[in-house]
């Protein structure tokens, strides 16, 4: 069985939209994967918990105890690395990870780490997606799912989701029907990658 490590930072929900779809019939024996482990950057994160309850493997590396280190980013992804190189997993997915990666840890699971972001990229990479899209007066948002490369939010685009922007959109509103499609197609980009690498 192929492991797979998810990294959350907040509320965890595309996490457990892929936890969910992994764990129905038949989806690890078809894709001979499974999330075998959830890390988490905060010790807060509300997904680890729900995971922790979901009796998953989770680990939280606090980037803020590596503030005194001379290399504060290095060291917090050192420890990082070594949690996820435990499982050697095929995938790593980025799930509401609020860290920028240094082009090193990025090298380091290249090809096989994936990311989802709300906006319909190359549109709108960075934060305040939602906010941006309404100002800029896009009629279409949505989402997309990426493989993750050394520059943030670029690398090749795996699926995509368009929503429409309403008029009466703030940007919570235009987030949650966003989100309600990232849980449709990150679970779907995952199974489409597993596929390819064991047909
Ligand atoms: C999602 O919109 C994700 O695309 C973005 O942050 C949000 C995280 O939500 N990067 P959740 O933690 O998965 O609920």
């Amino acid at each position: 069985m192929n492991n797979i490590v998810v990294l959350i930072s907040g509320g965890g929900s595309n996490m457990r939209a892929l936890v969910q779809a992994s764990t129905r019939e038949n989806w690890a024996q078809r894709h001979r994967a499974r999330i075998s482990l959830v890390l988490s950057n905060r010790a807060d994160a509300a997904g680890l918990t729900w995971a922790q309850q979901q009796g998953l493997d989770t680990a939280v590396v606090d980037h803020r105890s590596y503030a005194q280190h001379a290399n504060p980013r290095e060291a917090f992804e050192a420890e990082m690395r070594q949690h996820i190189d435990r499982h050697a997993p095929v995938l790593v997915l980025l799930a509401g990870f609020m860290r920028i990666l240094t082009p090193g840890f990025v090298d380091h699971y290249a090809g096989r780490m994936l990311n989802i972001h709300p906006s319909l990229l190359p549109a709108f990479p960075g934060l305040h997606t939602h906010q941006r899209a309404i100002e800029a007066g896009c009629r279409f948002a949505g989402a997309t799912v990426h493989e993750v490369t050394a520059e943030l939010d670029h690398g090749p685009i795996l699926a995509q989701a368009v929503v429409p922007v309403l008029p009466e959109d703030d940007a919570e509103a235009l987030a949650a029907r966003v989100l309600s499609q990232e849980h449709r197609i990150y679970p779907q980009a995952v199974a489409d990658r597993l596929r390819r690498l064991s047909p």
